[in-house]
């Protein structure tokens, strides 16, 4: 995830510039850079890879002098990382200068009409269109100039930007990405994150969405998208360093688990038909008649991604009819699978680096497949041998224990489903609005779900002195049921299962005893009532059960011991609201055993080795 530091004041302006970039390394990047004014001019020095190669460059006799400028850390999204690709952007002549994080979704429009106009580009960024139209837009007045062109641009973006015209100044934009802004005695500082400024001041203003900061050294003054002042409270920062990195959390687990309203959103942003009839997936550049041809699908993945790729199977097969394989990259690659020029290879790997997963994609595409990647990371080598990529945008996921990247997997499984279906123009399609109108719910539907936390840390407790536990589910809350079973073993330690709700009796149901922990997924309408009968069998042999089930369910209320809600959505996005809980219960099991939650034992994020 870019991050954004800028800073006027009198001290040296490329100090704090590298110090606050450092602080935000742990969020992940590529690439770095700053530029500052001096003598007049602006100094730009940017480098691809880690920050110690922009310090490098700016060493020494090479050191920039200047009080004032701006800095980032690029985690590429549009653009592979490269020096050009590095931010600070500027436009061709060099007035303006601009660090941003986020989406600017009508780039490419904008990259068109400045083309035409005589602009040169640089870089391959959505981001360099911002340099440019500020320079194209020019007012005669800073301010004016930036709510002009904040007009014009779409999407989500934290924005610094100086110029040339008006040096002494800095302005910082921001819509649907974080910014802050520090406040100094004589100098003042932006921040996409608070751990980039802690070191020089605690009181900070946290922009709210669609507000703009005109800072000087001495003054801030903050507006509204069109330019109405706005007033704000000082907010004091009280955190330690070490909790500024996690937002305030405990750990990163809580924080990304936290971070999903916002993932969601992001994975959605770009992606729906303003009309919300239309998945839109620019990215995917199949050779015509490629859709119709397919005639079957095989998800590879591992860990947490695999589970993923179980909803995905079910969400490909409803919307288009063809029949969709579901297995581990570790088994996949040795099995000699059959697949052909018309099968889809869909690779799903967070990390995009997963050395099983990566096997099996390039297998496939030996045989002949085309291989779709969905994955986190730009850059990755699942990103770069793909035929395709459809990019998660969750952010950097740090906690081993993946959440935020599941659920943003999921919502990109659901997206494809719909754009294959109308590619293929299956009997499905008219189904689509209303998926499309269900996913742009699941943002707000996921804040909700976050709250039944301090409900599950309560049962968390009672759960963790027990050795072993179970999870049922059928359908896609079997799918669900998979994936809270692997996040509960992996960082509480304890042995869990999950099963197919309806299996159980062929075996398992003799490992059922007193108090013995269930947790039973309710999701799936069409299933009820046979995971009803199958939560009696458990309750019949003195089970514990705890159910996941949607608001209003009378019914369970009566079968179980106790019932965590969520709210109503549609049965068939259901995985991505009722996980919520259950990584909340592996976190709260994990933190009252005591265990490392962000680096649980024998673990590792990124499995790069067989
Ligand atoms: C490791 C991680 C898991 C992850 C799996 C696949 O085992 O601990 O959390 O699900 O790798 O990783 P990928 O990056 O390919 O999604």
């Amino acid at each position: 995830m870019c991050g954004i530091v800028g800073y006027i004041g009198s001290k040296q302006a490329q100090d704090v510039l590298l110090h606050g970039l450092s602080k935000l390394e742990y969020r992940g990047y590529d690439s770095a850079g700053i530029a500052i004014f001096e003598n007049g001019g602006v100094s730009l020095k940017k480098s691809v890879g880690r920050l110690a190669n922009l310090a490098e460059l700016v060493d020494g006799p090479d050191r920039i002098t200047g009080s004032q400028g701006i800095g980032h850390t690029r985690w590429a999204t549009h653009g592979r990382p490269s020096d050009e690709n590095a931010h600070p952007h500027q436009d061709g002549t060099g007035n303006f200068t601009i660090v941003h994080n986020g989406i600017i979704e009508n780039y490419m429009q904008l990259r068109e009409e400045l083309t035409a106009k005589g602009h040169t580009f640089l870089s391959e960024t959505d981001s360099e269109v911002v340099a440019h139209l500020l320079d194209d837009m020019w007012t005669g007045n800073f301010f004016d100039t930036v709510i002009a062109v904040s007009q014009r641009i779409h999407g989500a973006y934290a924005l610094g930007i100086m110029t040339k015209h008006e040096p002494g100044k800095l302005i910082a934009v921001r819509k649907q990405s974080p910014l802050i802004i520090g406040l100094g005695e004589g100098e003042n500082f932006i921040a996409s994150d608070i751990p980039a400024i802690l070191e020089y001041t605690r009181n900070v203003y946290i922009l709210d969405d669609g507000e703009i900061a005109v800072l000087t050294a001495d003054r801030v003054e903050t507006f509204d998208l069109v330019g109405n002042p706005t007033t704000k409270e000082v907010y004091e920062v009280t955190w330690s360093a070490s909790a500024a990195e996690k937002g305030g959390y405990e750990h990163f687990m809580l924080k990304e688990i936290h971070e999903q309203p916002r993932a969601i959103r992001d994975t959605l942003t770009g992606r729906i038909s303003e009309d919300g009839q239309n998945v839109v997936f620019d990215e995917i550049n199949w050779p015509a008649g490629f859709a119709e041809k397919i005639d079957r699908v095989h998800i590879v993945a591992c860990g947490t991604s695999w589970h993923a790729g179980m909803v995905g199977k079910q969400a490909i097969e409803r919307l288009t009819r063809i029949p969709v394989d579901c297995e581990v990259a570790s088994e996949y690659r040795y099995r000699d699978p059959i697949v052909t020029e018309n099968t889809l290879i869909i690779v799903i790997t967070q990390s995009g680096e997963t050395a099983d997963t990566m096997a099996a994609l390039r297998e496939a595409k030996l045989q002949g497949s085309r291989v779709l990647a969905i994955t986190n990371v730009v850059g990755s080598s699942a990103a770069r041998e793909a035929d395709d990529v459809i990019f998660t945008w969750a952010g950097p996921e740090i906690s081993v224990a993946s959440t935020k990247a599941y659920t943003t997997q999921l919502v990109s499984l659901y997206l494809f489903a719909g754009w294959l279906a109308q590619e293929r123009k299956t009997p499905f399609v008219s189904e689509i609005p209303s998926i499309l109108s269900g996913l742009q719910q699941l943002p707000e539907l996921a804040a909700m779900a976050l709250q039944t936390e301090s409900e599950i840390e309560s049962f968390a407790k009672n759960l963790a002195d027990k050795e072993n536990a179970f999870f049922i589910g059928r359908g896609l809350d079997y799918a669900v049921s998979l994936e809270g079973s692997l996040k509960l073993k992996e960082i509480s330690y304890m042995h869990v299962e999950a099963y197919a709700a309806g299996e159980l009796k062929h075996g398992t149901l003799a490992l059922i005893v007193e108090d013995i922990p269930v947790i039973a997924v309710v999701t799936q309408e069409s299933l009820y009532e046979k995971t009803l009968s199958n939560i009696k069998e458990v309750k019949a042999r003195d089970a514990f059960v705890l159910a996941v089930a949607f608001e209003g369910d009378e019914e369970i209320q009566k079968s179980v011991d106790q019932v965590i809600t969520i709210p109503r959505v549609d049965p068939f996005l259901a995985p991505v609201i009722a996980v919520i809980p259950l990584q909340l219960l592996s976190y709260y099991a994990s933190v009252v055993r005591g265990n490392d939650v962000d680096n649980p034992r024998n673990l590792a994020k990124s499995v790069t080795v067989e």
